[in-house]
């Protein structure tokens, strides 16, 4: 009887533990895209039922959804292998594709070449230019507009301009007065028209060999001239450190592609977020104007660190190359696995209140990279984190130092085609904070 007992004490174990092992996670085949369209919190109350690891899916099929940063750290780390993040196609346009998709010793070397030039970049000494390339299009947004409404499309492309201006500083050293940048910012308008496209077609394979061909001449006048004085930039620190081959430059146009877009739904939130806390805005307005940049630095940082865990920082994507077993679960090969950065943002026990808007969190503590990590958790983190926070900052200076802010539809956020975003006709009325009352706008 007791060796009948044992028997089947084993057999359950067993059973049990085959079970655990061979099965996905627990939950129903949601499809989050349109459950999320709905409810922004929709993960957040699956984690809640399912606990931290849960089934789910999306268009493309079945997906794990990993709500914990040191979880999905562990999950990033202990399956590299067998993971593959999810970004664009650009094998056609040059050899060995994007570095957000690259892996193994292809990556590390371009990464480690891309890390060399961002180095070596002093983003300090081109404050001034930085800051002005914001104001200079922030005062023709409020000018365009005196007459007409406030439309978002105009305020979109205003943001997508000082976006692409900032990034062609940075990357390609060029600047609104010196030759290079109208044809640049043209040729970067015709390779995304309307927003980053995912489909790279006829129209985008023309722009970015025009795009190519112009920096090449750029590069090879350099190289002709070693005695010319060359801008502060990532371009010119590749040529001049020998890494720039046909992968490095398409993987920098497309970079600063990439870029351009979430810069501009970057600064659209902070546009929102501003619009919204003005007594803040007035706060970093005067330490500017005091000269305070100690004040000035910490404000905007905080404002853009605070912006992040709002909004605009949201997930990490991977395909399942091979089965994985994780915590005790079977995460099948074909799968998704979505690390969710957006909901681990809203953990009230680090931020109280998660969901109020509130900069003075960051000046008053610092969150752990377990805690807070929009920039990502392995080794394709966003190596221009630094830049992106930089950039936020001298936007928001220009913003806050140059105007008062007023929302326009303020509606609910939605899910754009690859964020979410503020009420698709959210604008702003701008209103010079030098001028007298009777010549502000509107
Ligand atoms: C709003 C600002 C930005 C945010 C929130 C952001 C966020 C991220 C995140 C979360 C990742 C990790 C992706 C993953 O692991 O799947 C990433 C990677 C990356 N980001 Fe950013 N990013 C921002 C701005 C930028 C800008 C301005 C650039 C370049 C112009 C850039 C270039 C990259 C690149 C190249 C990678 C992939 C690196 C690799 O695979 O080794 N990012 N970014």
């Amino acid at each position: 009887m007791l060796g009948l007992i044992n028997k089947a004490v084993k057999v359950l174990t067993l059973w049990l533990s085959k079970d655990n092992t061979n099965l996905p996670p627990p939950g129903k085949p949601v499809l989050l895209t349109e459950t999320e369209r709905y409810d922004r919190n929709a993960l957040l109350k699956l984690a809640h039922i399912h606990g931290s690891i849960f089934s789910a899916s999306d268009v493309e099929g079945p997906m794990v959804c990993i709500v914990g940063l040191p979880l999905g750290r562990r999950f990033l780390k202990e399956n590299a292998a067998n993971l593959r993040p999810v970004t664009l196609d650009v094998s056609a346009l040059f050899p060995k594709g994007f570095m957000r998709q690259m892996e193994g010793n292809t990556h590390k070397a371009y990464r480690k070449a891309l890390k060399e030039a961002v180095s070596t970049l002093v983003i300090g000494d081109m404050t001034d230019v930085l800051v002005a390339i914001s104001a200079v299009r922030l005062q023709s947004f409020a000018e365009e507009n005196r007459e007409e409404s406030h439309t978002s499309h105009a305020y979109m492309s205003a943001l997508s301009d000082i976006a692409t201006g900032l990034l062609l500083r940075v990357f390609f050293g060029v600047k609104p007065d010196i030759e290079h940048y109208g044809r640049l910012m043209c040729l970067f308008k015709q390779l995304g028209p309307h927003g980053l496209v995912w489909n790279i077609g006829e129209p985008q394979v023309s722009a970015f060999n025009a795009l190519r061909d112009e920096l090449l001449k750029m590069a090879q006048a350099v190289t002709i001239n070693s005695e010319a004085t060359v801008p502060n930039c990532i371009f010119y620190n590749m040529v001049k450190q020998d890494t720039l081959d046909d992968t490095s430059l398409g993987n920098i146009i497309y970079m600063v592609e990439m870029g351009r877009y979430d810069m501009k739904g970057l600064f659209r939130w902070i546009s929102k977020f501003a619009a919204d806390t003005p007594s803040y805005l007035s706060r970093i307005a005067k330490s500017v104007e005091s000269n305070d940049v100690d004040e000035s630095g910490a404000l905007t940082q905080a404002f853009v660190q605070e912006t992040l865990r709002m909004d605009q920082s949201e997930r990490l994507m991977r395909e399942v190359k091979d089965d994985i077993e994780f915590e005790g679960f079977l995460i099948p090969k074909g799968w998704r696995a979505r690390i969710c950065l957006w909901e681990i943002h809203k953990n009230s026990s680090v931020f109280s209140q998660p969901f109020k808007f509130d900069p003075l969190r960051f000046l008053s503590s610092r969150p752990t990279s377990d805690e807070y990590s929009p920039f990502g958790l392995d080794n394709h983190q966003c190596p221009f984190a630094g830049i992106a926070m930089s950039l936020g900052g001298y936007f928001l200076q220009a913003l806050a130092s140059g105007y008062r802010v007023t929302p326009v539809n303020q509606g609910t956020s939605v899910r754009g085609g690859y964020h979410w975003e503020p009420a698709p006709n959210f604008s702003v009325v701008l209103a010079s904070r030098h001028c007298s009352k009777s010549e502000v706008v509107n």
